[in-house]
C-alpha cells in the first residue's frame, strides 16, 4: 500500500493569521473571549482554551471585556453591539472574508440585490448577508434557484469563499437562465478565496490517482467538506476524519493507494498524527 498527501494543506494563511493574533493577545492581556470558535477545528479550540481564550456563542455570555471576531468574520450589528458596550475588540477577520463583506456592501449601496452562494448558517455567510444588509440572500441549494419568482433588475452574484468554483459557476448559470431577461445589470463578482481553490484542485488531481481518500478536519469546517464532496466527484472512496480516532481499518481493506489531504483550520500534528497512523495500519513507512 502506498500513502500519499496533496503537497499543500492544512493551515492556510487566514487561519495561521487568526490564530498568531490571539496568541499575542492573550500574551498581552491573560485571557479573553471569542464570539464563536475562531475556526471551525475542535483541537485548534482545546489547545486555545488552555491558553486562556474562552469561546461564546453570544456576547450575553461574555464574563470580561476583550472580545475576539473570528476568522469568519462578523455581522455589523455585531460590531455595532460590541462599539455600544464599549467592549475591546480584537479582529481577526481573514481578509479575504473582509474583501466579500465589503464587495456584498458596496453591491448593495449600488443598489444591486445581492445572491450570496453559500450556507446561510455558516457564520462567514451570517456576516457577509449582514454587509448587504436589507438585499442581501444566501442560497447554496440550486434546486432553490427554481422557487425564485422573479430576479431583481438589479443583480449581484458572490460566493461563500469556501464554495468551489464550478459549483459557483453552475449556480450563476442556473440563475441567468431562469431569468437574465428580468435583469437590467448583472454583476458576478468572484469572491472565492484562491488559496481554497488551489486546494481543491490539489486534491482532485490526487483523488483521481487513488483508491481511497482521507480528509482531514473539523465537522463543522466548510472549506473541509467541500474538499471532501470535490474528492467523492471523482468516484473515489472518500472518508473524512476530524482525527486520528475516527480512521476505521476497515475502510483500508482492498485499496492499495491511499490520499490525503485536510482542510485549512486542520492543523499539522493532527495531520502526522492520522498519516502515522495510516502507515501504521498499511505497513508503509
Ligand atoms: Fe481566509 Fe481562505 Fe483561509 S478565506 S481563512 S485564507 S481558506
Amino acid at each position: 500500500m502506498h500513502i500519499e498527501k496533496v503537497p499543500e494543506m492544512g493551515f492556510c494563511f487566514g487561519v495561521r493569521r487568526a490564530i498568531d493574533i490571539l496568541e499575542k493577545a492573550v500574551r498581552e492581556h491573560g485571557r479573553l473571549e471569542t464570539l464563536g470558535p475562531v475556526v471551525h477545528n475542535q483541537q485548534v479550540v482545546g489547545r486555545l482554551a488552555g491558553m486562556g481564550i474562552r469561546v461564546v456563542e453570544s456576547l450575553a455570555d461574555l464574563q470580561g471585556d476583550i472580545i475576539a471576531i473570528s476568522s469568519h468574520g462578523a455581522h455589523p450589528k455585531v460590531l455595532e453591539e460590541i462599539e455600544a458596550r464599549h467592549l475591546r475588540v480584537i479582529d481577526t477577520t481573514c481578509p479575504i472574508v473582509r474583501s466579500a463583506q465589503m464587495v456584498a456592501k458596496g453591491l448593495a449601496e449600488a443598489g444591486f440585490s445581492v445572491i450570496i452562494f453559500g450556507d446561510a448558517h455558516h457564520p462567514e455567510v451570517e456576516g457577509i448577508l449582514g454587509w448587504a444588509g436589507e438585499r442581501g440572500m444566501a442560497v447554496v441549494d440550486e434546486q432553490a434557484i427554481a422557487e425564485f419568482d422573479r430576479l431583481p433588475r438589479k443583480l449581484g452574484i458572490i460566493s461563500q469563499t469556501t464554495q468551489s468554483p464550478d459549483r459557483f459557476a453552475n449556480f450563476a448559470k442556473r440563475l441567468i437562465d431562469l431569468g437574465i431577461a428580468q435583469v437590467s445589470e448583472l454583476r458576478l463578482i468572484n469572491t472565492i478565496c484562491d488559496v481554497t481553490r488551489k486546494r481543491q484542485v490539489a486534491a482532485l488531481k490526487l483523488a483521481g490517482t487513488v483508491d481511497l481518500m482521507i480528509v482531514v478536519g473539523g465537522h463543522n469546517s466548510a472549506n473541509t467538506q467541500r474538499l471532501a464532496e470535490i474528492c467523492s466527484t471523482t468516484g473515489v472512496e472518500t472518508h473524512r476524519v476530524e482525527g486520528v480516532g475516527e480512521i476505521e481499518p476497515g475502510w483500508l481493506q482492498g485499496h492499495r493507494r491511499i490520499g490525503v489531504t485536510a482542510g485549512a483550520s486542520t492543523p499539522d500534528e493532527v495531520i502526522n498524527e492520522v498519516m502515522l497512523a495510516l502507515e501504521g495500519l498499511t505497513g508503509d513507512c
